[in-house]
């Protein structure tokens, strides 16, 4: 009565065993209403290479895992079936004719865990298309022609970890996927392989945490050419990420219609990587991560003189904090040296270096303290006592400038208005400007375009700064740079 099974299929139906096997030992009912075209056991529909045009009608509600791959499915309709599969864990569609899902495809399988939907022929995949599988894990959509990922594609997937997007024809980048806060937060697979990829945002990418860029991958893409690029793959080379450690060869660029090895980027004159050192300036408050390939691991750091370092209950000048950061109250020249973090973690155990080094003067003066909460509402307050007097005191032309101030400028001229407010501030940062005028600027600043991550100010970064660290040095006046600097390139394993 069955027809003949194929040994792909049921290689497949192997595969998927051991997510079900708990599954199918629970719920070991007899199959009595299993389509004609499949092979049923227990919970495992397998209804693959029947060359369907259809999805069988009257599936049992207590599927785990249903194959409808290798057929000639070109739609999945909102009633693809009637009946809710509250327990279909596993659904493979791979290998059809698919170039359409409606959008409430997924609503009769909340539960799902794996979705395979690879080698079909999807375009595009319309907002919220997945937001209903609150449970997924795995999701495959390797081999498409799906040329955008729209941004709320992938909303609310708490669970997700894997997505597998290669040989499409993607070209924008989605960072939305992977930006801290992001939607998927458990997200540590996103496979952009063979696509259309040409400009990533470097930057961002950058202060990615290991365990992210560690499943990144980004080879064989049209990539362009630059001395960046080269960093920040030299980067991921050292701290040895399998993204780009497993496929070094297939990671090129494009320059002048010649396709390059990523690494080989000598032509274009860039200058030689190098782990950068952490750099702190007198008194800083700085947090340096333990930036490890995996989640959740446990954590330990030590000194440069070999001791362990304590958590925050700890009154000593380092500290580590709960997730596992390194924490310095107060900066101290003393206090550089190498720091070496242990994580050990289920799979494997990581060993990470972080070279600081500590400047003999202060970046910003010792009144930070104008950055406590009192001494801004106090600073606030009197902005708007000078925001008033020039309203009624000057010519309109003063007020219009204050306001147009914090847009039109970089951080560069705010930073040092900034500067400027601080009692002893450095001659040149400051210059003579008027102090009112400065005053009221630098408190502007908070809301402007050069915002600090936490609110509070950024300290002025105008200050002329040793070249210490040779020419991949980003400029200082880099509205980021604080954080960049920091979660740069600081890790040597
Ligand atoms: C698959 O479906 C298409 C139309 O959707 C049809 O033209 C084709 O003959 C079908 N192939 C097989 C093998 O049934
Ligand atoms: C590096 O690029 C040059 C041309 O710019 C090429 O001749 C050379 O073979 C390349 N080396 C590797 C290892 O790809
Ligand atoms: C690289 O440097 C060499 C000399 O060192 C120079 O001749 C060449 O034009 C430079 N190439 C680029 C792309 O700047
Ligand atoms: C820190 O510890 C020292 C002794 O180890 C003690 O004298 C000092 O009061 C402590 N400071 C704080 C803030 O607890
Ligand atoms: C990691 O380190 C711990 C103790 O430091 C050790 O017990 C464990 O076996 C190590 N794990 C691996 C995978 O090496
Ligand atoms: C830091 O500089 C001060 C003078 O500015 C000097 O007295 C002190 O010895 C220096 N400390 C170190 C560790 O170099």
């Amino acid at each position: 009565m069955q027809p003949q099974r194929d040994p792909g299929g049921l290689g497949l139906l192997l595969l998927s065993w051991s997510l079900l096997l708990f599954e199918a030992a629970r719920a070991g009912r007899p199959a009595v209403s299993c389509p004609a075209a499949c092979l049923c056991a227990s919970n495992i529909l397998s209804c693959s290479k029947q060359q369907l045009p259809n999805v069988p009608h009257s599936l049992p509600s207590y599927t785990a895992l249903l194959d409808l791959s290798h057929n000639n499915l070109s739609r999945l309709r909102a009633e693809w079936t009637p009946t809710r599969l509250i327990h279909l864990q596993s659904l493979l569609l791979s290998h059809n004719h698919l170039n359409f899902i409606s959008s409430e495809a997924f609503s009769p399988v909340p539960n799902l865990r794996y979705l395979d939907l690879s080698s079909n022929q999807l375009r595009t995949l319309d907002e919220f298309l997945f937001s209903e599988l609150q449970a997924l894990e795995v999701l495959l959509l390797y081999n498409n022609h799906i040329v955008a990922v729209d941004r709320c594609a992938f909303d609310d997937m708490a669970q997700l970890q894997k997505l597998y997007l290669s040989q499409n024809q993607i070209s924008r980048f989605p960072l939305e996927l992977v930006k801290e806060g992001a939607k998927l937060p458990k997200l540590t697979l996103l496979d952009l392989s063979s696509n259309k990829l040409k400009n990533l945002p470097l930057p961002d990418l950058q202060k990615l945490p290991a365990w992210i860029k560690n499943g990144l991958y980004l080879h064989n893409n049209p990539l362009h050419c630059d001395c960046e690029l080269y960093q920040l793959f030299s980067h991921w080379q050292h701290r040895q990420l399998s993204s780009v450690t497993d496929f070094q060869e297939d990671l090129y660029c494009v320059s002048s219609k010649k396709l390059l090895n990523v690494f080989n980027l000598s032509f274009l004159n860039c200058s030689e990587y190098k782990e950068r050192a952490w750099e702190a300036h007198l008194g800083d408050t700085l947090t340096i991560k333990c930036d490890t390939k995996q989640q959740g691991m446990t954590k330990v750091w030590v000194t440069p003189s070999n001791e362990r370092v304590l958590d925050e209950l700890a009154n000593g000048t380092v500290t580590v904090s709960k997730d596992g950061s390194l924490h310095f109250r107060q900066v101290r020249v003393e206090d550089g040296g190498v720091y070496t973090c242990h994580a050990t973690g289920d799979a494997f155990n990581e060993t990470l270096s972080v070279e600081l080094k500590v400047y003999n003067f202060t970046l910003h003066g010792h009144h930070d303290t104008l950055n406590t909460a009192y001494t801004t509402l106090v600073g606030c307050i009197l902005s708007v006592v000078l925001v008033l007097i020039y309203l009624y005191l000057t010519p309109c032309r003063c007020w219009c400038r204050g306001v147009e101030k914090p847009s039109s400028h970089q951080g560069d001229s705010l930073s040092s208005s900034m500067l400027s407010t601080t009692p002893n501030h450095d001659p040149m940062a400051g210059g003579d400007k008027d102090d009112g005028f400065d005053r009221r600027v630098a408190f502007l600043e908070p809301g402007g375009p050069g915002q600090g991550q936490n609110g509070k100010l950024k300290p002025g970064n105008t200050l002329p700064v040793p070249e210490a660290t040779g020419k991949g040095q980003r400029r200082m006046s880099d509205p980021e740079s604080v954080s960049s600097v920091f979660s740069d390139t600081p890790i040597v394993v």
